[in-house]
């Protein structure tokens, strides 16, 4: 019952929409995400403005539904699914959150035409479109690529403390230890969203097993009793036993905020945080904070591209076709990503308008061996997913590694529904 009426609360849906309609007047482009708030809600801000700049005839509503990783958000679209009542177009990852999961269930338009009316089918990489295709039909536009193993770190901790940014297991042991020495907290977690401790997982496993056999999890080649994964689940506890105690009651952002502030030296997290202590926080790139790959997975970029695709039902077609043009063009694109964190999807972006790490990462995408990410729903259907996090989530506090492979391999009846 809360949690229905927290939802609604969070919900920034405009119910006056089916007055306006039946007087005639044209429907809202209404756009589905949990961009909002703090870290999240710049890059769709800037989007929809240029949007109103190119079209102001055609109206848009910012229906964001507040939580990381869309912890409350998907919830309420599957509910609207369900009730045949989708939204115009909504946030959606590309992988299986997309292919197993509303395309699977008859739910998405193909938008083969709008790739090959806005020539777009060279202007994605292959590999991103292939994230968005089942059975040689395009069913979404990505707007964006965040990297997801990525390494923050406070760089006046690491230099008053005359440290080394680790790049090895080893080393980030040891750095840990010599900071906790210190009484400084080596890694910030906050898992009051599950999420976020299923995403420190991933970086371990896609580092230990390799991509191909991180992929392999995904397809049920590999068990998850393999000794790689109990090998990554033994690094994980044994990286639990350097976090912050509060974790359990911080968001991701809050878990930033203690890098930020010098109370923790590291936290592992997606791209996203960078457009939180840059456009937030005021933190200068490489002066204030830093970055690296998470230990061991130099070479690896996880990938989680958000997408927008077309709904079935939806009746302002052409509308939202004429968004999804704006969300998939250079400009677009252009005007997200700076703010979001994350690199453009186009492989034709301007890259003058990215900061360091944004020119860092395009150039990585080109060479990096690319692992769909588990905790952002592209390596395993919705259902593994939120198994998997709930799993995780008992093992951040019982740190039973039995228990955890033993919880992964039940759901894994879960894989390709
Ligand atoms: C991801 C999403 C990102 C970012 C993050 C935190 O799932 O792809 O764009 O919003 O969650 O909420």
């Amino acid at each position: 019952m809360i949690l229905v009426f927290a939802l609604a609360a969070c919900s920034s849906k405009d119910t006056s929409g089916s007055g306006e309609k039946s007087k005639g007047k044209k429907d809202k482009v209404e756009i589905f995400s949990w961009w909002t708030g703090a870290g999240e809600e710049d890059g769709l801000k800037a989007l929809l403005a240029l949007f109103k700049e190119k079209h102001p005839d055609v109206a848009v509503e910012n229906a964001a539904v507040a939580g990381g990783a869309g912890t409350n958000a998907k919830a309420v679209l599957a509910s609207r699914m369900q009730g045949n009542d989708p939204p115009s177009t909504f946030q959606v990852h590309g992988g299986a959150e997309l292919n197993e999961g509303w395309v699977a269930a008859g739910k998405m338009e193909p938008i083969n035409d709008l790739y090959d009316k806005e020539g777009w089918n060279d202007k994605f990489p292959k590999s991103l479109i292939d994230m968005v295709s089942k059975d040689g039909n395009i069913y979404s536009v990505p707007v964006n690529i965040h990297r997801g193993n990525v390494l923050w770190f406070n760089k006046k901790v690491f230099d008053d403390n005359g440290l080394q940014v680790p790049k090895t297991f080893d080393e980030f042991f040891q750095v840990a230890d010599k900071l906790q020495a210190k009484g400084i907290t080596p890694l910030a977690l906050g898992d009051k969203e599950p999420w976020t401790a299923t995403q420190v997982f991933e970086t371990i496993l896609v580092a230990k097993l390799g991509v191909d056999g991180y992929n392999k999890l995904w397809t049920g080649e590999l068990p998850f009793d393999d000794a790689k994964v109990k090998e990554s689940a033994e690094t994980f506890k044994k990286m639990l036993g350097y976090i912050n105690k509060d974790h359990s009651s911080r968001n991701w952002q809050d878990a930033s905020q203690l890098v930020a502030d010098g109370k923790a030296a590291m936290n592992i997290m997606g791209d996203w945080a960078k457009g939180y202590f840059v456009n937030d926080l005021k933190l200068k790139l490489n002066e204030d904070f830093g970055f690296t790959t998470t230990p061991d997975s130099a070479g690896i970029f996880t990938v989680i591209t958000d997408t927008f695709g077309l709904p079935k039902g939806v009746k302002n077609v052409d509308d939202v076709k004429t968004f999804l043009a704006v969300l998939g063009s250079v400009e677009g694109q252009d005007a997200f990503n700076p703010l979001k964190g994350s690199i453009p999807a186009r492989v034709d972006a301007d890259t003058s308008k990215y900061d360091d790490y944004g020119k860092a990462t395009i150039e990585d995408f080109k060479t990096a061996q690319l692992a769909p990410s588990l905790a952002h729903g592209s390596a395993a259907a919705e259902g593994f997913v939120t198994k998997a996090n709930q799993a995780v989530n008992i093992f951040v506090t019982q740190l039973d590694v039995d228990g955890l492979i033993n919880s992964l391999k039940s759901a894994q009846a879960e894989l390709k529904k």
